[in-house]
């Protein structure tokens, strides 16, 4: 896969979700319209969708039909904009910009984007039992989706995460041991939910699934180091949101701690790792290993 395929596969799997996701949604004059408009707002700025593309290519790693994972897929986008929208928040990180638009507290106001998290939280979970019902998999299936999705969300996953991170903020006494553990939980398990989801859902056996997950596990956190060096070293306007600004808040970040350079040496080395876990995979695996290589070597 060159990187004009890899591009063209990033776009057409980009549109899968984006489709799903506009169907399902309420339409922005559906009550309340401002709460439906907010919502559509935030999902359709202009997300990668790195998320719901890994689900679908895990699944067709492991053999598994890729049109069977979307609502899945597709539902875990719902809960990464979500995070999105609230961790902009002032009481959060205090962002402006997201997706190269103003952020959602900016453009509707505090309570707004609040109530707009919630109910792209709650929709994820309505998505998967209303699809789950109306389609071909099983209900079992369905409800261990459900709890992969729900525990990597919460408190002992991405939010929990997101509370470490806060504490941790203007701390100078953070070790690598400590930075590691809080960017798995903002943000690698979501990212190993996500491979582990779409591993379950294309019928992967314990295997090739504890593959998977260590796979997921490993660019997850390669994928927040990643985000940590744009945000030293991105251009603002090709990542739709501000730079500098974790210097600015003394946050606890892979380069305020390692370094640049060194920050970037483990991305690289884990997404090595990563791959060397899943080279007994056959061809159907190439996706998703030009996936997790695109993760660190990106402009936005
Ligand atoms: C940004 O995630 C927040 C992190 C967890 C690092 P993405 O870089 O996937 O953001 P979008 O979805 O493409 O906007
Ligand atoms: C976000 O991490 C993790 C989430 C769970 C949303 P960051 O705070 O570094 O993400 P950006 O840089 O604002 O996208
Ligand atoms: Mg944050
Ligand atoms: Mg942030
Ligand atoms: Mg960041």
């Amino acid at each position: 896969m060159d990187k004009s395929e890899l591009a063209n596969y990033l776009a057409a799997q980009k549109s899968d979700v984006d489709r799903l996701l506009n169907s399902y949604l309420p339409g922005p004059k559906c009550d309340p319209p401002l709460l439906h408009e907010a919502m559509r707002y935030s999902l359709f700025a202009g997300g990668k969708r790195i998320r719901p593309i890994l689900c679908l290519a895990a699944c067709e790693s492991v053999g598994g039909q890729s049109a069977l994972a979307l609502p899945f897929a597709a539902a875990i986008e719902l809960i990464h904009t979500y995070s999105l929208v609230h961790d902009d928040l002032p009481a959060m990180d205090d962002d402006d910009y997201r997706r190269g638009k103003l952020t959602s507290h900016k453009m509707f106001g505090e309570s707004t984007a609040i109530l707009t998290g919630d109910a792209l939280l709650t929709a994820a979970f309505t998505m998967m039992a209303e699809k789950g019902l109306s389609g071909t998999v099983s209900p079992k299936k369905i409800l261990r989706v459900i709890l992969e999705l729900g525990s990597a969300s919460g408190s002992t996953g991405m939010v929990g995460g997101q509370l470490n991170d806060i504490e941790a903020q203007g701390q100078d006494d953070i070790s690598l041991e400590m930075l590691k553990r809080m960017h798995t939980h903002k943000t690698g398990v979501l990212i190993r939910a996500s491979v582990r989801i779409g591993g379950i859902l294309g019928g992967a056996g314990p295997k090739k699934l504890s593959r998977l997950t260590a796979f997921g596990e490993k660019i997850g956190l390669a994928f927040q180091i990643a985000d940590d060096v744009l945000d030293v070293e991105g251009e603002a306007k090709k990542l739709g949101k501000s730079v500098g600004r974790d210097e600015s808040k003394g946050r606890c970040t892979y380069p305020a701690l390692i370094g640049l350079s060194r920050a970037k040496k483990e991305a690289h080395v884990l997404v090595e790792e990563a791959l060397f876990g899943i080279k007994s995979f056959g061809p159907e695996a190439d996706p998703i290993r030009h996936v997790a290589a695109f993760l660190i070597d990106r402009e936005k």
